[in-house]
Protein backbone atom coordinates (compact mmCIF):
# COMPACT_ATOMS: atom_id res chain seq x y z
CA UNK A 1 0.00 0.00 0.00
CA UNK A 2 0.77 3.44 -0.96
CA UNK A 3 1.79 6.23 1.71
CA UNK A 4 -0.89 8.64 0.38
CA UNK A 5 -4.02 7.88 -1.96
CA UNK A 6 -5.13 8.90 -5.14
CA UNK A 7 -8.63 10.14 -5.75
CA UNK A 8 -9.19 10.12 -9.57
CA UNK A 9 -12.72 11.65 -11.44
CA UNK A 10 -13.56 9.86 -14.90
CA UNK A 11 -16.45 12.25 -16.53
CA UNK A 12 -16.41 10.54 -19.58
CA UNK A 13 -18.36 12.45 -21.98
CA UNK A 14 -20.01 15.20 -19.62
CA UNK A 15 -19.70 18.79 -19.25
CA UNK A 16 -19.43 21.49 -21.34
CA UNK A 17 -16.75 23.52 -20.53
CA UNK A 18 -19.37 25.97 -18.37
CA UNK A 19 -20.22 22.97 -16.59
CA UNK A 20 -17.09 22.13 -16.30
CA UNK A 21 -15.68 25.23 -15.30
CA UNK A 22 -18.44 25.00 -12.16
CA UNK A 23 -18.04 21.91 -11.29
CA UNK A 24 -14.21 22.13 -11.06
CA UNK A 25 -14.49 25.29 -8.48
CA UNK A 26 -16.78 23.34 -6.49
CA UNK A 27 -14.11 20.61 -6.08
CA UNK A 28 -11.22 23.50 -5.73
CA UNK A 29 -13.04 25.33 -2.67
CA UNK A 30 -12.51 22.11 -0.73
CA UNK A 31 -8.96 21.47 -1.57
CA UNK A 32 -8.01 22.41 2.04
CA UNK A 33 -9.86 18.96 3.50
CA UNK A 34 -8.23 16.78 1.23
CA UNK A 35 -5.23 16.39 3.24
CA UNK A 36 -2.53 14.06 1.62
CA UNK A 37 -5.03 12.47 -0.97
CA UNK A 38 -3.94 13.35 -4.32
CA UNK A 39 -7.12 14.32 -6.79
CA UNK A 40 -7.12 13.72 -10.61
CA UNK A 41 -9.85 15.26 -12.48
CA UNK A 42 -10.67 13.53 -16.27
CA UNK A 43 -13.01 16.11 -18.24
CA UNK A 44 -13.71 15.32 -21.78
CA UNK A 45 -11.27 16.84 -24.04
CA UNK A 46 -13.24 19.89 -24.93
CA UNK A 47 -13.01 21.04 -21.29
CA UNK A 48 -9.73 20.43 -20.58
CA UNK A 49 -8.73 24.58 -21.35
CA UNK A 50 -11.82 25.34 -18.75
CA UNK A 51 -10.17 22.72 -15.86
CA UNK A 52 -6.83 23.97 -16.79
CA UNK A 53 -7.51 27.47 -16.17
CA UNK A 54 -8.81 26.36 -12.26
CA UNK A 55 -6.63 23.72 -11.41
CA UNK A 56 -3.36 25.19 -12.77
CA UNK A 57 -1.99 26.68 -9.35
CA UNK A 58 -3.73 24.55 -7.16
CA UNK A 59 -2.15 20.65 -6.72
CA UNK A 60 -4.93 18.64 -8.20
CA UNK A 61 -4.02 16.90 -11.38
CA UNK A 62 -5.23 16.68 -14.92
CA UNK A 63 -5.65 14.06 -17.10
CA UNK A 64 -6.98 13.20 -20.44
CA UNK A 65 -9.16 10.23 -20.83
CA UNK A 66 -8.08 8.32 -23.79
CA UNK A 67 -4.83 9.22 -26.47
CA UNK A 68 -3.93 7.82 -29.84
CA UNK A 69 -0.18 6.10 -30.21
CA UNK A 70 0.86 7.92 -32.38
CA UNK A 71 2.49 11.28 -31.92
CA UNK A 72 0.42 13.01 -35.07
CA UNK A 73 -0.96 11.89 -38.33
CA UNK A 74 -4.05 11.61 -40.59
CA UNK A 75 -6.34 10.30 -37.56
CA UNK A 76 -8.91 12.46 -37.83
CA UNK A 77 -10.79 12.44 -34.31
CA UNK A 78 -7.57 11.70 -32.42
CA UNK A 79 -5.50 13.25 -30.17
CA UNK A 80 -2.11 12.16 -28.91
CA UNK A 81 -0.22 11.69 -25.59
CA UNK A 82 1.91 15.04 -26.74
CA UNK A 83 -0.93 17.35 -26.93
CA UNK A 84 -2.69 16.50 -23.88
CA UNK A 85 0.59 17.02 -22.62
CA UNK A 86 0.68 20.74 -24.22
CA UNK A 87 -2.79 21.05 -22.61
CA UNK A 88 -1.88 20.46 -19.22
CA UNK A 89 -2.27 16.82 -18.99
CA UNK A 90 0.15 15.18 -16.33
CA UNK A 91 -1.91 11.97 -16.52
CA UNK A 92 -4.14 9.80 -18.87
CA UNK A 93 -6.77 7.07 -18.70
CA UNK A 94 -5.94 3.82 -21.27
CA UNK A 95 -7.57 0.45 -21.14
CA UNK A 96 -10.99 1.50 -20.10
CA UNK A 97 -13.70 -0.93 -20.56
CA UNK A 98 -15.97 1.43 -22.32
CA UNK A 99 -12.53 1.75 -25.07
CA UNK A 100 -12.16 -1.68 -24.77
CA UNK A 101 -15.86 -2.47 -25.71
CA UNK A 102 -17.49 0.22 -27.84
CA UNK A 103 -14.34 1.30 -29.52
CA UNK A 104 -13.04 -1.61 -29.88
CA UNK A 105 -9.59 -1.50 -28.02
CA UNK A 106 -7.38 -4.60 -27.99
CA UNK A 107 -4.45 -5.77 -25.33
CA UNK A 108 -2.32 -5.20 -27.87
CA UNK A 109 -3.45 -1.22 -28.57
CA UNK A 110 -3.84 -0.45 -25.40
CA UNK A 111 0.03 -2.02 -25.16
CA UNK A 112 1.27 0.60 -27.71
CA UNK A 113 -1.07 3.49 -25.76
CA UNK A 114 0.97 2.94 -22.67
CA UNK A 115 4.24 2.69 -24.28
CA UNK A 116 3.84 6.19 -25.59
CA UNK A 117 1.83 7.34 -22.59
CA UNK A 118 5.51 6.69 -20.45
CA UNK A 119 7.53 7.58 -23.51
CA UNK A 120 5.94 11.15 -23.86
CA UNK A 121 6.28 11.61 -19.46
CA UNK A 122 2.39 11.04 -19.20
CA UNK A 123 1.44 9.21 -16.03
CA UNK A 124 -1.35 6.65 -17.14
CA UNK A 125 -4.09 4.96 -15.24
CA UNK A 126 -4.40 1.51 -17.07
CA UNK A 127 -7.76 0.22 -16.38
CA UNK A 128 -8.72 -3.91 -16.37
CA UNK A 129 -11.50 -6.27 -15.12
CA UNK A 130 -13.50 -8.83 -15.98
CA UNK A 131 -17.08 -8.93 -17.60
CA UNK A 132 -19.90 -10.47 -15.31
CA UNK A 133 -19.73 -13.81 -17.55
CA UNK A 134 -15.82 -14.05 -16.93
CA UNK A 135 -16.28 -13.99 -13.13
CA UNK A 136 -19.39 -16.18 -13.06
CA UNK A 137 -17.24 -18.65 -15.05
CA UNK A 138 -14.57 -18.40 -12.25
CA UNK A 139 -11.91 -16.58 -15.06
CA UNK A 140 -11.43 -13.66 -13.39
CA UNK A 141 -8.10 -14.37 -12.68
CA UNK A 142 -7.15 -15.48 -16.06
CA UNK A 143 -8.47 -12.46 -17.78
CA UNK A 144 -6.88 -9.87 -15.20
CA UNK A 145 -3.21 -11.98 -16.19
CA UNK A 146 -3.81 -11.54 -19.56
CA UNK A 147 -4.88 -8.01 -19.84
CA UNK A 148 -2.01 -7.29 -17.21
CA UNK A 149 1.06 -8.78 -19.10
CA UNK A 150 -0.32 -8.05 -22.78
CA UNK A 151 -1.08 -4.54 -21.70
CA UNK A 152 2.64 -4.14 -20.34
CA UNK A 153 4.21 -6.23 -22.67
CA UNK A 154 7.83 -4.91 -23.35
CA UNK A 155 8.07 -2.73 -21.28
CA UNK A 156 11.08 -2.44 -18.75
CA UNK A 157 10.72 -2.03 -14.69
CA UNK A 158 11.71 1.88 -15.39
CA UNK A 159 9.42 2.57 -17.34
CA UNK A 160 6.32 1.13 -15.60
CA UNK A 161 5.47 4.55 -13.90
CA UNK A 162 1.91 3.90 -13.56
CA UNK A 163 -1.70 3.50 -11.74
CA UNK A 164 -3.44 0.28 -12.01
CA UNK A 165 -7.30 0.03 -11.87
CA UNK A 166 -8.87 -2.44 -11.09
CA UNK A 167 -12.52 -1.99 -12.80
CA UNK A 168 -14.80 -5.14 -12.94
CA UNK A 169 -17.13 -4.87 -15.87
CA UNK A 170 -19.93 -5.71 -14.11
CA UNK A 171 -19.24 -2.85 -11.41
CA UNK A 172 -19.02 0.16 -13.53
CA UNK A 173 -22.22 2.57 -13.93
CA UNK A 174 -24.31 0.11 -12.32
CA UNK A 175 -24.58 0.45 -8.88
CA UNK A 176 -22.86 -2.81 -8.13
CA UNK A 177 -19.96 -2.42 -6.80
CA UNK A 178 -17.29 -5.24 -5.91
CA UNK A 179 -16.81 -5.71 -1.88
CA UNK A 180 -14.19 -4.61 -0.36
CA UNK A 181 -13.11 -8.12 0.11
CA UNK A 182 -13.84 -8.78 -3.83
CA UNK A 183 -11.65 -6.10 -4.73
CA UNK A 184 -8.96 -6.52 -2.24
CA UNK A 185 -8.11 -9.87 -3.64
CA UNK A 186 -8.17 -8.78 -7.08
CA UNK A 187 -5.67 -6.03 -6.00
CA UNK A 188 -3.15 -8.72 -4.22
CA UNK A 189 -3.65 -11.01 -7.37
CA UNK A 190 -2.46 -8.11 -9.66
CA UNK A 191 0.37 -6.73 -7.16
CA UNK A 192 1.85 -10.18 -7.21
CA UNK A 193 1.33 -10.53 -10.46
CA UNK A 194 3.42 -7.61 -11.27
CA UNK A 195 6.16 -8.18 -8.97
CA UNK A 196 6.55 -11.75 -10.52
CA UNK A 197 6.44 -10.61 -14.15
CA UNK A 198 9.11 -7.79 -13.43
CA UNK A 199 11.01 -9.54 -11.13
CA UNK A 200 11.52 -7.30 -8.64
CA UNK A 201 9.06 -6.17 -5.72
CA UNK A 202 8.00 -3.13 -6.51
CA UNK A 203 4.56 -3.80 -5.07
CA UNK A 204 4.94 -1.17 -2.42
CA UNK A 205 4.80 1.70 -4.12
CA UNK A 206 2.79 0.47 -6.94
CA UNK A 207 -0.80 2.01 -6.84
CA UNK A 208 -4.01 0.08 -7.29
CA UNK A 209 -7.25 2.07 -7.84
CA UNK A 210 -10.41 0.28 -7.10
CA UNK A 211 -12.95 1.97 -9.67
CA UNK A 212 -16.80 0.59 -9.84
CA UNK A 213 -19.89 2.58 -9.23
CA UNK A 214 -17.96 4.45 -5.77
CA UNK A 215 -19.63 6.39 -4.03
CA UNK A 216 -19.04 8.01 -0.88
CA UNK A 217 -21.55 5.79 1.39
CA UNK A 218 -18.81 2.83 -0.04
CA UNK A 219 -16.04 4.86 0.21
CA UNK A 220 -15.13 3.51 4.00
CA UNK A 221 -15.57 0.41 3.51
CA UNK A 222 -13.37 0.43 0.76
CA UNK A 223 -10.57 2.58 2.05
CA UNK A 224 -10.26 -0.06 5.35
CA UNK A 225 -8.60 -2.65 3.14
CA UNK A 226 -4.94 -1.86 2.68
CA UNK A 227 -4.93 -2.97 -0.36
CA UNK A 228 -6.99 -0.22 -2.28
CA UNK A 229 -4.60 2.94 -3.02
CA UNK A 230 -7.82 5.54 -4.02
CA UNK A 231 -10.79 4.99 -6.20
CA UNK A 232 -11.54 5.78 -9.52
CA UNK A 233 -14.49 7.56 -9.76
CA UNK A 234 -17.16 7.80 -12.75
CA UNK A 235 -21.16 9.09 -12.42
CA UNK A 236 -20.02 10.23 -8.79
CA UNK A 237 -17.32 12.56 -9.46
CA UNK A 238 -19.80 14.85 -11.90
CA UNK A 239 -21.37 16.10 -8.36
CA UNK A 240 -18.92 17.86 -6.70
CA UNK A 241 -19.98 17.08 -2.93
CA UNK A 242 -20.04 13.82 -3.44
CA UNK A 243 -16.81 13.32 -4.64
CA UNK A 244 -15.25 15.49 -1.82
CA UNK A 245 -16.80 13.25 0.68
CA UNK A 246 -15.52 10.28 -1.18
CA UNK A 247 -11.82 12.16 -1.43
CA UNK A 248 -12.17 13.42 2.74
CA UNK A 249 -12.44 9.34 3.18
CA UNK A 250 -9.37 7.98 1.72
CA UNK A 251 -7.27 10.25 3.77
CA UNK A 252 -5.20 7.89 5.77
P1 LIG B 1 -18.77 4.52 -12.27
O1 LIG B 1 -17.60 4.54 -13.38
O2 LIG B 1 -18.18 5.08 -11.01
O3 LIG B 1 -19.85 5.41 -12.84
O4 LIG B 1 -19.21 3.13 -12.12
C1 LIG B 1 -16.28 4.19 -13.05
C2 LIG B 1 -15.41 4.24 -14.26
O5 LIG B 1 -15.90 3.93 -15.36
O6 LIG B 1 -14.23 4.59 -14.17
Amino acid sequence: MKNSRLVAGNWKMFTTPEEARTLTSEIVRHQTAFGPVEVALFPPFTSLAAVREIVGKTKIRLGGQNMHFESEGAFTGEVSGQMLKASGCSMVILGHSERRQHFGETDQIINRKLKKALGVGLAPIFCLGETLSERKSGKTFEVLERQLTHGLEGLSFDEIKLVIAYEPVWAIGTGVNATPQQAAEAHRFLREKLAALIGVPITQNLCILYGGSVKAEIAKGLFAEKEIDGALVGSASLKAAEFVEIVKKARI
